[in-house]
């Protein structure tokens, strides 16, 4: 099954494929038992889909599962869920931020167990990774705050784990992965992009938006998460009615702006390739342009 997606430059075009069911077949066989939702992760996600479901009810639950327990009340605990007030409780967690947002705290949490539970020969990529991704998720919560976007915590999930497939790359052939790979936080530009991406044709037959997407397609994670995977490098005018794979995919640039130059400054808004379709206004395009450095400065004083 490959699915072609053409990237919004007209010059330098890069067909994405898929990956072929040989590399779906021995990724799956070397991460094993694993899995992103946990069957209780599972249980949860589908009581809270149900008008019946109580706090009391849903918190039970959790608490079977002392690690997602443990990890969910870590992540509430974090700046980007508590706004700086202390959360004691799972039950109070659940009360405070709701079932909507605990909802996309058990796929965060879940996510991000299951990327510390990846094994890997060079462990530092995974960690280097794992920052990345935490760094994205923090700026892509601020910007929804600031703007007002009316996400409830799905804009965390997405930045948290829109690169899982470089991790998962990683984990299928280390040596490739390092040859496709530079890790040095310059995949923002859009030639840059289209270079790394063009690599990792080459030498994976696929992309990491593309294994990733398909990976949280699989793990049975929401649609409008995967996109957000799938296409974070290769939005088009198409995905104007997607809002969560464009605030990703600025909040990624402007993670590796403060990555590569470990500064919030110096950030040139007008090099983010995807600027114009978060800021789909000459007005929100100002407003936001006007905040970055703030989202910046606060993203990084953020703990988990
Ligand atoms: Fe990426
Ligand atoms: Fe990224």
């Amino acid at each position: 099954m490959a699915t072609a997606m053409m990237t919004r430059s007209d010059t330098n075009e890069t067909e994405v494929l898929d990956p072929s069911k040989e590399t779906r077949v021995h990724l799956l066989w070397k991460i094993g038992q694993l899995q992103m939702l946990p069957s209780l992760a599972l249980k949860a996600l589908d009581m809270v889909k149900r008008p019946d479901c109580s706090i009391r009810q849903f918190s039970a639950l959790i608490k079977r599962d002392m690690t997602l327990a443990t990890d969910m009340l870590k992540m509430a605990n974090s700046m980007v869920y508590s706004r700086g007030l202390p959360i004691p409780s799972l039950t109070r967690a659940v009360s405070r931020l709701g079932l909507d947002q605990c909802k996309n705290l058990i796929i965060a949490s879940s996510a991000n167990s299951l990327m510390l539970q990846l094994t890997m020969t060079e462990t530092w990529i995974r960690e280097a990774l794992w920052r990345h991704g935490f760094l994205t998720a923090k700026i892509a919560s601020g910007l929804n705050q600031e703007l007002n976007l009316g996400f409830q915590g799905e804009e965390f999930t997405a930045g948290l784990i829109h690169d899982i497939g470089r991790i998962l790359m990683a984990v299928l052939d280390p040596a490739d992965f390092t040859k496709s790979d530079k890790l040095d936080c310059n995949e923002g530009g859009e030639a840059k992009q289209q270079e790394l991406l063009q690599r990792e044709q080459d030498l994976f037959g696929t992309t990491h938006c593309s294994l990733g997407g398909w990976f949280v397609e699989y793990s049975g994670l929401p649609q409008s998460l995967a996109d957000a995977v799938r296409f974070h490098h290769t939005y088009s005018d198409e995905m104007t009615d997607r809002p969560l794979v464009a605030l990703t995919a600025v909040a990624d640039h402007m993670a590796n702006h403060m990555q590569m130059t470990k500064s919030t400054g110096g950030y040139d808004p007008e090099l983010n390739p995807a600027l114009d379709y978060l800021a789909t206004s000459h007005s929100k395009r100002d407003m936001l342009i006007k905040l970055m450095p703030k989202v910046m400065a606060e993203a990084v004083s953020f703990s988990i």
